[in-house]
């Protein structure tokens, strides 16, 4: 009744046919005699004629507003060839209108969908995110997500995985972030945990004997949020029977060639250029690597500026500051910044005061010349010192030579900052690319100095690399040199997954709580259901989550999260369209015994 086709789909070989389109006004232009109307669905636009033959009808159209929603009759037509266009799918073709019903009118909205750069304030496009949606950019990102999805699903259903749903009311999962509580009316002074994710729940199906196992399934985080996090997101969560780290790893390459395939068309448009095929296996890079390459467990290898030690080579210089940070067990890395010594002393000043917010104490810096070495420091070298740090950097005349003194930890960070921030500043990155890589060999355990004690680096349940025979032995020995069976999934230096082979012996298991601080009796509150049923017959296992808005975000070349998800939530967790969280009746709060203080 409202239409017999789409916008978006009519061609040169429907000229002559009589059809009916339905959708939203998206522009209309006046010219004189002739009223143009783009009209729009989600397929598309369809350029709609209205001329004076119909004095009625171009009357009515004369009335349209943007956003009135209509449904036209009319006889296709081809265009002359001077106003075809290219740009869009119907371009070839106009409709000349012969009826025209309203179906809707719409008030002038806030935000002008034909207009993207006319972009309002983020707060008003989530209030109005109905609206925001339309825009063609926010329609093909949905689109575009659910392809990927789809791919997904559709890779691992041809591998055998199961799709099946976990619980959301349950317990506190720990993957380190805090949990959203949910009061319960039946159990007084009770509460759910909404899941972190269904870590616990897909161990239990393996147990299960399920074997393969995914779901596309929403993780409820408190955590402070980013442009990258979000406060429920979505994970394509999987776990697997019977399987090493190559398998898991497997798994997620065979995924990512199958979507990269699946989608080649829609990531060409949006890139503009044709992408080059992925090619597998990635890159494994141990977590050590990583940290001494990049100064990050999630390196951006797009481009170079690699980090370098130079420790070895600045122990006995005069320069106080390298020479004690060395002997009191520090070290000194630094970077080679192509091209660096055009930055002026305000620039380089400005670079240690990024740094210094990073946590370094300074940021020393070598510019290589055509009249010799300019730098605050170089004083304080013999000319064999610097020649061999010249060397080891391969410094060119052009080059800046910057370096971080510290403990290891804080050099790396502040130069993995550094480096990425230089990477832009330069312009060195490849937004076309897509480096896919993994880090593998995490430490189990890292020790946090604000809590005071040993910490999982993935979560307490992820297996150690080695015999566990005589694990107790080997955790006396030196809990640092303990790697796990654990691996992250990195994108264009974006964590997007991550996984383990998990511990499926109960005596093992009881061996890592132990390191952690559980007492026997917490570890049985907390996650007791999992260690009866380790009990029961656990096949070895292990899985992975893909972070499924991180991973769409990046392929769709989007800034942020929010750009992929339909509705998302402020920086502040804030709701603008619903006004959530909200405050709620105290007859509603009696009911689950919760008193506000
Ligand atoms: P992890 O905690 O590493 O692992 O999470 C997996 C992936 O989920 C994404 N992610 C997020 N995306 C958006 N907003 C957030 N707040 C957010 N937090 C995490 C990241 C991350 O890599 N159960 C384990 C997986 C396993 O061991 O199998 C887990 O949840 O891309
Ligand atoms: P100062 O002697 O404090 O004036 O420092 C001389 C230069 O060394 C300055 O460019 C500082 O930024 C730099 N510097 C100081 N501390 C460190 C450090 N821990 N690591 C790297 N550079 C440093």
């Amino acid at each position: 009744m409202y239409r017999s086709r789409n916008c978006g789909g009519l061609k040169k070989n429907d000229v002559g046919q009589q059809v009916t389109l339905a959708g939203w006004v998206h522009r209309r232009r006046d010219h004189g005699g002739l009223i143009f109307i783009d009209l729009r669905d989600r397929s598309g636009l369809a350029q709609i004629v209205f001329n004076q033959e119909n004095k009625a009808l171009h009357d009515q159209a004369g009335k349209l507003r943007s956003e009135f929603v209509v449904s036209i009759t009319g006889t296709v037509v081809a265009r002359a060839d001077e106003a075809v266009n290219k740009n869009i799918p119907s371009g070839e073709i106009e409709m000349v209108a012969t009826e025209l019903t309203i179906l809707n009118t719409a008030k002038t909205p806030p935000i002008e969908v034909a207009d993207p750069k006319n972009e309002p304030d983020e707060n008003i496009r989530l209030k109005y995110r109905y609206i925001d949606l339309r825009k063609e950019k926010m329609r093909e990102n949905l689109i575009f997500r659910h392809k990927v999805t789809k791919a997904i699903g559709d890779c691992l259903d041809s591998d055998g995985f199961l799709e099946i749903e976990t619980p959301f009311l349950t317990k506190s999962t720990p993957e380190g972030a805090r949990d959203f509580l949910v009061p319960s009316r039946l159990n007084p002074g009770k509460f759910y945990a909404l899941p972190q994710s269904p870590q616990l729940f897909k161990q239990l199906l393996m147990v299960a004997g399920m074997e393969r196992y995914y779901q596309i399934v929403r993780c409820f985080r408190d955590e402070d949020l980013r442009a990258d996090r979000q406060p429920e997101f979505t994970q394509v969560d999987i776990e697997m029977s019977f399987c090493n780290e190559d398998d898991v790893i497997g798994t997620m390459e065979k995924i990512m060639i199958y979507t990269m395939a699946e989608l080649e068309k829609d990531i060409d448009q949006y890139r503009g250029k044709h992408i080059p095929k992925i090619k597998t296996p990635f890159p494994r890079l141990s977590w050590q690597e990583a940290m001494d390459r990049f100064g990050s467990d999630k390196p951006d290898t797009r481009f170079g500026l690699e980090l370098v030690d130079v420790s070895d080579l600045v122990k006995e210089v005069e320069f106080k500051v390298f020479k004690e940070v060395v002997a009191n067990g520090g070290v000194v890395k630094s970077i080679n910044v192509k091209g660096g010594a055009k930055f002026s002393r305000a620039e380089m000043s400005s670079l240690e005061d990024t740094a210094k917010g990073f946590g370094a104490k300074g940021l020393a810096w070598i510019a290589i010349t055509d009249e010799g070495f300019k730098s605050p420091i170089v004083k304080f070298f013999k000319p064999e010192q610097l020649q061999g740090i010249v060397a080891r950097l391969k410094g060119e005349v052009g080059d800046t030579l910057i370096f971080a003194a510290d403990q290891q930890a804080v050099a790396w960070n502040v130069l993995g900052q550094i480096r990425l921030l230089l990477g832009k500043k330069l312009n060195l990155i490849d937004k076309n690319r897509y480096d896919f890589l993994w880090v593998t060999d995490f430490p189990l355990f890292e020790y946090s100095e604000t809590e005071n004690r040993w910490m999982s680096n993935h979560h307490p349940f992820t297996a150690p690399h080695g015999e566990m025979d005589n694990l107790e032995e080997r955790f006396m020995k030196d809990l640092l040199a303990i790697k796990a069976q654990a691996y992250d999934f990195v994108l264009n230096g974006t964590e997007i997954g991550g996984g383990s082979i998990r511990i499926h012996k109960m005596d093992v298991q009881r061996q890592v709580f132990k390191i952690l601080g559980f007492s026997e009796e917490e570890a049985k509150r907390r996650f007791g259901f999992l260690l009866d049923a380790l009990e029961y017959g656990a096949p070895p296992h292990g899985g992975i989550a893909l972070g499924l808005d991180r991973f769409v975000a990046i392929l769709a070349g989007m800034e942020s999260i929010r750009d992929v998800i339909a509705f998302p939530k402020t920086q502040s967790a804030y709701c603008p369209l619903t006004g959530a969280p909200d405050v709620v009746d105290a007859r509603q709060l009696k009911e689950v015994h919760v008193r506000i203080i």
